[in-house]
C-alpha cells in the first residue's frame, strides 16, 4: 500500500516502531511490592519505592486509555504482586470498560486470588497467569520466602471456579530444588484443565544464588516431558518469546519461554511500562522514555504525553534499508511533525 497516500489520521490509529511492528500489546506494573520475596526475583530484605515515585492509579488508568486510544487491544497487569495494591480492583473495573479494549489479563503470584477471582472476572479480567514452582509447601516457602502454598492453591481453585477463559501457571524451574516436579506440575495443569508455561531463569535484580548451577533449559524440560506425554506442535503464539506444544487428548497447552532465545524479536508486538510510569520498548535493552513526568506537568492535557510516545515509536527514517523501504516521505514528515 502507498503509504504517502493516507491520511495522519490513519496512520495515526496503530503504534508503529521503527521496525514496522506495530505495538498492540501493553504490560503495564503497578506496584514494586510484593509480598513474596522468590529466590530468583527478589532479595529477603528488600526496599520498595517511597509512594509518590510510583503512578497513581488514576495515573495508570489515564495511561492506558491513552495507549488504547492509540489502538492498543491488550493491556497485561503486572506487579510486582498487582493484587496487593490498596484498591488494584478499582483499576481493574475502570480498564474493562474500556472501548477498544479486547483482553484484560494479569499476572500474579496468587496469594490474594481466594478473596478476589470472582470480582476480578467480574471486572472484565479475561485470563489469569498465576506464579507456582512447587506442589510441595515446604519447598513452595523455600522458595518464594513468604508464600503459603494452600492460599495459592486455593485461589487458583477460586479462579477456576469464578470462570476465566483461560488459566495459566507459570514456572520457574531451578536445578536442585524444584526441577524434579516438572511432570508433576504438568500433570496437575492436565488434571485442573488448564495450562502452564515454563519460564528460564533470567538474570534480573540483585538474586543471592548461583544462577549457573540452578540454571535448568526448557530444551531439557522439553525432552523429559515427551518422554511421558504425546506433546504436538503449537503453530500459536501472543508474539512473545513463547512456543507452545499440546498436550495430546487434554485441555492443557505447555508454553516455553526461553528469554535467552531472540528469534521472537520480528514479532515482538509488546511493550512495557514500570510502576514509575518509564516506557520499555524492549526488555533486552535500557532505552525508556518517563511518562510520569509528562502526566504530572499536563494533568488535564493528554497532547504531550501522545506525542511523546509517538516519537519514540513510530518509524524513524534512518539507519536500516527496511526502515526506508517502509517509511514514504509523507509519512515520515507526518511523524516528526507529531514528535516535535
Ligand atoms: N527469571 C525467570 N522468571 C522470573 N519470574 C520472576 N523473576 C524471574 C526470573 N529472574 C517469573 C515469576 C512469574 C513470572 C511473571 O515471572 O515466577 O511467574
Ligand atoms: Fe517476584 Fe512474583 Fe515472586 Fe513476588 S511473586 S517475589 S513479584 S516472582
Amino acid at each position: 500500500m502507498d503509504m504517502a497516500l493516507k491520511t495522519p489520521q490513519l496512520v495515526d490509529s496503530k503504534l508503529t516502531d521503527q521496525f514496522g511492528r506495530t505495538v498492540d500489546y501493553i504490560r503495564l506494573s503497578i506496584t514494586d511490592r510484593c509480598d513474596f520475596r522468590c529466590i530468583y526475583c527478589m532479595a529477603e530484605d528488600m526496599t520498595f519505592l517511597p509512594r509518590d515515585e510510583v503512578l497513581s492509579l488514576e495515573e495508570c488508568a489515564r495511561l492506558i486509555k491513552v495507549f488504547v486510544n492509540l489502538g492498543v487491544t491488550k493491556v497485561r497487569i503486572t506487579g510486582g504482586e498487582p493484587l496487593v495494591r490498596k484498591n488494584a480492583l478499582w483499576l481493574f473495573e475502570e480498564i474493562g470498560q474500556m472501548e477498544g479494549l479486547k483482553e484484560l489479563v494479569l499476572t500474579t503470584n496468587g496469594s490474594q486470588l481466594w478473596k478476589q477471582a470472582e470480582a476480578l472476572k467480574r471486572a472484565g479480567v479475561k485470563r489469569i497467569n498465576i506464579s507456582l514452582d512447587s506442589l510441595n509447601p515446604v519447598r513452595f516457602k523455600q522458595i518464594t520466602r513468604t508464600g503459603d502454598l494452600k492460599q495459592v492453591l486455593g485461589g487458583l481453585q477460586a479462579s477456576i471456579d469464578a470462570g476465566f477463559e483461560g488459566i495459566k501457571i507459570n514456572t520457574v524451574l531451578m536445578r536442585g530444588s524444584n526441577d524434579d516436579e516438572a511432570m508433576d506440575l504438568v500433570q496437575f495443569a492436565i488434571d485442573k484443565k488448564i495450562d502452564i508455561s515454563f519460564i528460564e531463569e533470567m538474570p534480573l535484580g540483585e538474586v543471592n544464588h548461583a544462577r549457573n548451577s540452578t540454571f535448568v533449559s526448557n530444551a531439557d524440560t522439553l525432552k523429559l516431558l515427551q518422554s511421558k506425554y504425546s506433546l504436538l506442535p503449537s503453530t500459536e503464539t501472543t508474539g512473545g518469546p513463547a512456543r507452545y506444544w499440546r498436550v495430546a487428548n487434554t485441555k492443557t497447552k505447555i508454553g516455553f519461554i526461553s528469554p535467552h532465545s531472540h528469534n521472537f524479536c520480528e514479532s515482538c508486538n509488546r511493550v512495557r511500562i514500570t510502576c514509575k510510569g518509564e516506557l520499555y520498548l524492549c526488555l533486552g535493552q535500557e532505552d525508556k522514555i518517563d511518562l510520569m513526568p509528562l502526566l504530572r506537568a499536563n494533568p488535564n492535557n493528554d497532547a504531550p504525553l501522545i506525542a511523546a510516545i509517538l516519537d519514540r515509536m513510530m518509524i524513524k527514517p534512518k539507519g536500516h534499508d527496511f526502515d526506508l523501504r517502509r517509511a514514504e516521505p509523507a509519512v515520515v514528515r507526518f511523524m516528526s511533525h507529531t514528535g516535535g
